[in-house]
């Protein structure tokens, strides 16, 4: 029999909750979730966050196990930050659009290519594309980082296009972008935004700055997941349109049960295509045998993680105040 057909077997009629409960118990471990991951994962997490959150709490854990409920870009950044740990990711196909939008042999040339310029590099990207970097950002640390940045240093954005250019405008900084985009935050239609604008005029838009300029135009609060999510529970206004992924809103409707969430729309304005299908294949069954084997575990090689925990711990150190040497780190 097949080994995934077997698994299925063994977990027929087992309440899957109560046994992740037992395995996260007996393992020591700590489930860590995004939130676009799909809500019974997000409500029996042990932490929901945003990509900085989530990276701070798997370096400060005290857990044996880190079960990573995101995808693999977040599961290698916790294993570069707590080596220590077994990291474990439900499905290892869990990859990223911004991550395959940017393959290390090519952002070395890129680098080679503009060797003044300091790389800003988002955190989703692979630990080899991190290794190459001067700094990590998120969207919630990006400005802070910029910011500190001294006025004359040449800059380099990758692999968001999108974001890197919210942030050009934001800081008034030139940047060069690299061409990556997510092909969740693309798929927004601005004239079904515009539409549902006109249906609900009241409504604030808030949006994720992986949109694209002509989405984010329209929108009233730009921000990290973790800062529409709060701009979405203090608003004044009963009705708050969402452009980003939609799962976020679990986390709205549960914190304010009053209050109307509507995901923007995306092209025909009723399909799924704002969805994250990389997030999506992490499911309860998959975390449940993740607890039980400990497999599919996160390995790095040990120079590597080295190479790219720099330029991560920059990012932490900076995102919370503390001066840093922001030079570039080594020759590309
Ligand atoms: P944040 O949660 O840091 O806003 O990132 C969003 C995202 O696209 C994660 O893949
Ligand atoms: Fe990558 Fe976009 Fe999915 Fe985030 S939402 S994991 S950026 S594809």
């Amino acid at each position: 029999m097949d080994a995934r057909v077997a698994d299925r077997e063994v977990l027929r009629g087992l309440d899957l909750k109560a046994e992740i409960d037992r395995l996260r118990r007996d393992r020591r471990a700590i489930i860590l979730a995004h939130y676009y991951q799909a809500p019974d994962i997000q409500d029996l997490a042990d932490f929901v966050g945003d990509s900085l959150e989530l990276s701070r709490k798997a370096a400060e854990t005290d857990a044996e196990v880190i079960a990573f409920c995101g995808v693999r870009f977040m599961a290698e950044t916790a294993k570069i930050l707590a080596p220590d740990k077994t990291v474990v990711l439900p499905d290892m196909d869990a990859g990223c659009s911004l991550e395959d939008s940017c393959p290390p042999d090519a952002f070395a040339d890129f680098r080679r290519a503009h060797p003044d310029h300091l790389s800003l590099t988002y955190i989703n990207c692979s630990a080899a594309v991190k290794a190459l970097s001067d700094v990590i950002v998120t969207s919630s640390s990006a400005e802070t980082i910029i910011n500190a940045l001294a006025p004359t240093q040449k800059i380099l954005f990758a692999p968001d296009k999108h974001l890197g250019a919210w942030l050009a405008r934001r800081t008034g900084r030139e940047m060069l972008l690299w061409d990556g985009t997510c092909i969740v935050h693309e798929a927004f239609s601005e004239t079904e935004l515009l539409k549902l604008k006109a249906l609900n005029p009241e409504a604030p838009v808030a949006a994720h700055p992986e949109c694209p300029a002509h989405i984010l135009e329209h929108a009233d609060f730009v921000g990290s997941t973790s800062a529409i999510l709060r701009f979405a529970l203090g608003s004044p206004s009963e009705t708050i349109i969402v452009a980003t992924e939609p799962h976020i809103i679990h986390q709205m409707e549960k914190a304010a049960p009053a209050k109307r969430f509507i995901g923007a729309p995306g092209a025909d304005g009723r399909c799924s295509c704002n969805m994250c299908p990389y997030m999506a294949l992490n499911t309860l069954e998959k975390l449940c045998l993740a607890l039980r084997d400990l497999e599919p575990r996160v390995e790095l090689d040990e120079e590597l993680r080295q190479r790219a925990l720099l330029p991560l711990n920059r990012m932490l150190a900076i995102a919370s105040g503390a001066a840093t040497d922001l030079t570039p780190a080594r020759e590309h």
